[in-house]
């Protein structure tokens, strides 16, 4: 995507869920989390110039959204690919084999912590408790949470994605 400041922006269709977001709090700035949740879902990540059009949007200083877009990890700040694989690896999806997942991923797919296949199809981003412990280990592919995995569930997973079985 070309994202020279002045083709950023959202689409009708996101300016009035933005809108109505803005409206249910005293001040715009409030809106600062759904918002950049609307901004990624729509440009993917959250580039500079993305934060800078929502500073904009919010009338506050770039400097905060820099922040708050810097501290939540859950938060692209970069273009991560088609399908983005953020495995939990916190204490529970740990116990339940989380790192045989992350095994596939380094092996299968040569990916380190926040990497992309050269071909743009995934990325690996470690994450915290996607709160679903309950159904240990997790994995998140984009916006989907698929549950219960092991190696064989997370490869034929991998394969449905790349083939198109799959959507996410
Ligand atoms: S520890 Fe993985 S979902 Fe909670």
């Amino acid at each position: 995507m070309n994202e020279r400041m002045s083709e950023i922006a959202f689409t009708p269709e996101r300016m009035k869920r933005f809108e109505a977001l803005v409206a249910k709090y005293e001040e715009p700035a409030c809106a600062l989390l759904p918002t950049l949740y609307l901004a990624q879902d729509q440009f993917g990540h959250l580039s500079s110039p993305v934060l800078e059009y929502v500073a904009r949007l919010l009338k506050i200083p770039p400097a905060r959204v820099f922040e708050a877009a810097s501290f939540y990890v859950l938060f692209k700040k970069k273009d991560m690919g088609k399908f983005c694989l953020q495995v939990c690896n916190n204490i529970t999806c740990t116990m339940m084999g989380s790192e045989d997942l992350i095994h596939v991923i380094r092996e299968d797919l040569k990916l380190k912590a926040m990497e992309v296949t050269p071909d743009g199809t995934f990325s690996y981003m470690p994450v915290q408790c996607l709160g679903s412990c309950d159904t240990a280990p997790v994995v998140q592919v984009n916006e989907e949470y698929f549950e219960n995995m092991d190696q064989q569930k997370f490869r034929d997973l991998l394969r449905a994605l790349k083939d198109g079985e799959v959507k996410v």
